[in-house]
């Protein structure tokens, strides 16, 4: 762990999480920051370790402040981490779970997320996002909201305008994912449609309880039930969540436009 104190005054270091390919740990700090460390098992495999290249090349790029900012790397195949800035604040799974958010927080929450949405996607080699689950977003005190998680992500190029690979948290796929085709920015789209669903409704979207429940609901989602829902919030969720991309608002820029009241 020696490469920890490196990267800045350390005052402690901690396991903070322990996901399916990486471990995290926080390195507390006056600028506290969290290391993301590629288990050694997927360090030793192509496609894992490729991904993970993928990752920090994203971040590298990212370039936005409600993205976290990368502060170091290293990609060998003995070891793989990159240390980024830390985000105090809470994740929106932990806020799902204690129902405490307002309408007004929802909106805006989502608003927020369409506005970073908006400037990923209209970047000149968009970034899609592909993973925007409750556990990826962060509220902070002050009421910001960022975007983490760039594990999913994929960079467009113009030889290759569809991501087809790495998909996300099953529960919160688009159709187009969860049937395996090529998605586009719109699937983030999708994805920001069924965390505001979630947030004003206090339900999940995908009522499945095991993979084998939730992925098909998601490649073939039941009937949207929303008439309880005012206006103009029903239209943008009937709008967002079309199972079709081209029903679909076209960019989060016009999502955005149709949340204001
Ligand atoms: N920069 C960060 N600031 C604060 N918490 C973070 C940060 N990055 C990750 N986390 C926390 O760690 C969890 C796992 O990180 P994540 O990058 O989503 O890994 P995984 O790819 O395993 O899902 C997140 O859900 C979040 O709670
Ligand atoms: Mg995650």
């Amino acid at each position: 762990m020696g490469y920890l104190n490196e990267t800045n005054d350390a005052l402690e270091v901690l396991p903070y999480f322990n996901g399916s390919l990486s471990q995290l740990y926080l390195v507390k700090a006056k600028n506290s920051l969290i290391v993301k460390s590629l288990k050694p098992l997927y360090c030793a495999r192509n496609d894992t370790h490729n991904r993970f290249m993928e990752e920090v090349r994203i971040l590298k790029n990212l370039e936005h402040e409600r993205t976290p900012t990368l502060v170091k790397y290293a990609l060998q195949k003995s070891q793989s981490y990159f240390a980024y800035q830390y985000i105090d604040g809470t994740p929106l799974e932990t806020l799902l779970c204690n129902n405490t958010l307002t309408k007004q927080q929802s909106i805006d929450i989502t608003r927020q997320l369409l506005s970073i949405l908006s400037s990923l996607h209209e970047r000149k080699q968009p970034i899609i996002h592909s993973d925007l689950s409750p556990a990826n977003i962060i509220y902070t005190k002050e009421g910001q909201v960022h975007l983490i998680d760039f594990g999913c992500a994929k960079q467009l190029d113009s030889d290759n305008d569809v991501a087809h690979t790495w998909i996300g948290k099953h529960a919160y796929l688009s159709p187009e994912q969860a049937q395996g085709h090529p998605w586009n920015t719109s699937s983030d789209l999708y994805q920001v449609g069924l965390l505001f669903y979630e947030m004003l409704t206090g339900k999940r979207r995908n009522q499945g309880t095991s993979i084998k429940e939730i992925l098909p609901l998601a490649a073939n989602p039941d009937e949207l039930n929303i008439d309880h829902i005012e206006e103009p919030y029903r239209s943008f969720l009937k709008t967002i969540l079309s199972n079709k991309i081209e029903n679909r608002f076209q960019s989060a820029q016009e999502a955005i436009l149709q949340l204001i009241t």
